[in-house]
């Protein structure tokens, strides 16, 4: 049993106390998420949304720092926390009132150009108001920690289930690997090495490095910089639950099956009281097993499997498979939902305070992305996975995936297998064939024809979150020629927020793919760039600069 004091802290000034290794987002959450944003165009209300730190719904400021992810950060006895971006407040924010004079948006592209003479005035106004948060308070300087180099044979990137028990198999050949894990640490595990909270970038890309070492830095909120070498890298970063685009989409309460499992911890209760789950399959199957008493509705895209009607006529929780969502109603949190049968159904309001949305579940493969693996689209789930041999390698030389970021439901049977060949190390290296062809359409797809056609009445459908960009400005856009979710980003902003398109891109690629008449891959892929974490330039530059390495 822990018997750590509570911490106590001030949020806005208000005295706060949460027991230790509990993440702000979650002691504030009572009965449903805190909110804590503004976003950063309209000055709409936003709330915890992922729960694991890749969105923008939950920067807060701590002792002068901004943009601290309130979901990822445990609070410490005398933290000063305030929202921020809002004014006077995250609650009633003056700004808001932009949300509410252009109901369909400002149009930046075009407008703000006349007269030429107040074009500078604009400027720094939009600036003033743009953007998270201010510049962190000035402090003493703090001397950064100098950074680390650290030698290992093998890297995993990854300290879930399927993580470890590739650590272990690497154990019992003798082979120490480091593990390096977003997450905060859980249980003790002695046996293997593992850094938490950390995030990893590939430094510079080891695309053509046969025969050379993986050069990763590794970087840690608050902490030293680690520049990390290793003989390979196996990628298990696992997946997360994506988006879904409807109008009010970005409500207060509409949050990832990720984010409700976050809010409500091991054993807690969730941050709602009357739920729609979307999904018909495994992920909205295991919402139901541990949220069913507060689940109203089941509502997916397409068909409902099995296992997910079974648990949901033991619990008596209505099923509308094939249904779109047609608006998420609410102001600073989501009071209902309006459904619509596809096929133009009639549609019905269900009166609800969360939406969690559990229909699709990607693979975080960013990592291989900037590592210059060969990657082959799935059309289902709809998501880029590594081309790999049997034994998990990747086209890149002594880069292997494992788990769900590979494609496999997340089960640890080949990791024997897997662990061998990275202790081996034996080549000749593979062509990988591609691992996975699928021609059945997404069922998105048709779901996102039907919704593109349908009338959508008031309420903003914002297509990426982080930046406010509308899925009418990429509707827009297309009509105007823009081809290519490449050239589409650098025309709306969609993609360039903090989440990296983690949350946008998904969704925008199978939209683009309908507009353009393409496929999703003719549509292409935007650039990965690290990290999505906030790192001081400080902790950067203490970084140690390890002496360069010979061609092999
Ligand atoms: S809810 Fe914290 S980053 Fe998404």
């Amino acid at each position: 049993m822990d018997t750590a004091p509570p911490r106590e802290y001030t949020v806005n000034g208000a005295g706060l106390r949460s027991a230790p290794a509990v993440p702000l987002a979650r002691a504030l959450s009572r009965r449903h998420p805190p909110l804590l944003q503004r976003s950063i165009r309209y000055h709409r209300p936003r709330a915890p949304f992922c729960g694991v730190g890749f969105c923008t719904g939950c920067l807060v400021r701590v002792n002068g720092i901004p943009n601290v992810r309130a979901c990822t950060y445990e609070p410490r006895s005398g933290d000063r926390i305030r929202t921020e971006n809002a004014w006077p407040s995250s609650r009633f924010d003056l700004l808001g009132l932009l949300d509410v004079i252009f109901p369909h948006g400002i149009d930046t592209l075009h407008g703000f150009r006349r007269p030429r003479m107040v074009v500078p005035w604009y400027h720094r106004v939009v600036r003033q108001l743009a953007g998270y948060g201010k510049l962190p308070t000035p402090g003493p300087a703090a001397t950064p920690p100098p950074g680390e180099l650290v030698d290992r044979p093998v890297v995993i990137v990854g300290a879930g289930r399927t993580g470890r028990w590739v650590g272990e198999q690497l154990n019992a050949r003798g082979v120490r690997a480091l593990l390096l894990d977003r997450r905060a640490p859980t249980q003790p595990e002695p046996a293997l090495e593992i850094r938490s909270r950390t995030t990893v970038a590939f430094l510079p890309p080891p695309a053509g490095t046969t025969g050379r070492r993986f050069r990763l830095v590794a970087t840690q909120p608050g902490s030293s910089a680690l520049m990390v070498r290793a003989e390979s890298v196996v990628v298990a970063s696992g997946g997360y639950d994506t988006s879904l685009l409807f109008p009010g989409n970005d409500r207060p309460g509409v949050l990832t099956a990720d984010g409700t499992l976050a809010l409500s911890g091991d054993h807690g209760a969730p941050p709602f009281t009357h739920a729609v789950v979307v999904g018909g399959g495994q992920r909205a199957a295991a919402m139901l097993d541990r949220f069913g008493e507060a689940v109203d509705a089941v509502v997916a895209p397409g068909a409902i499997e099995p296992q997910v009607t079974a648990r949901a006529t033991n619990l008596g929780v209505p099923l509308y498979p094939r249904t779109i969502i047609a608006r998420a109603n609410g102001h600073r949190r989501v009071r209902s939902v309006l459904l619509a049968s596809r096929g133009r159904g009639a549609s019905f309001e269900v009166p609800v305070d969360a939406v969690v949305l559990a229909h699709r579940r990607l693979p975080n493969n960013q990592l291989l992305f900037q590592a210059g693996a060969r990657m082959s689209w799935r059309s289902i789930p709809g998501g880029y996975y590594p081309e790999l041999d049997p034994a998990g390698r990747t086209s890149v030389p002594g880069l292997f995936a494992y788990g769900t970021v590979a494609g496999g439901a997340g089960a640890p049977a080949d990791a024997s297998t897997l662990a061998e060949c990275v202790v081996t190390n034996a080549g000749p290296w593979p062509d990988p064939s591609p691992s996975i062809v699928e021609e059945m359409p997404n069922e998105l797809d048709g779901y996102y024809r039907e919704f593109l056609d349908r009338p959508r009445g008031r309420g903003k459908t914002i297509a990426c979150a982080c930046e406010d960009v509308l899925l009418e400005e990429v509707e827009e856009a297309s009509r105007a020629g823009f081809r290519g979710i490449e050239v589409v980003k650098r025309y709306t902003s969609l993609g360039t927020g903090l989440c990296q398109g983690r949350y946008c891109l998904p969704d925008a690629l199978l939209l683009l793919a309908i507009l353009e008449g393409r496929t999703p891959p003719e549509v292409g892929y935007i650039r990965q760039r690290p990290p999505v974490v906030p790192v001081t330039l400080g902790a950067l530059a203490e970084l140690p600069e390890p002496a360069p390495e010979s061609a092999a």
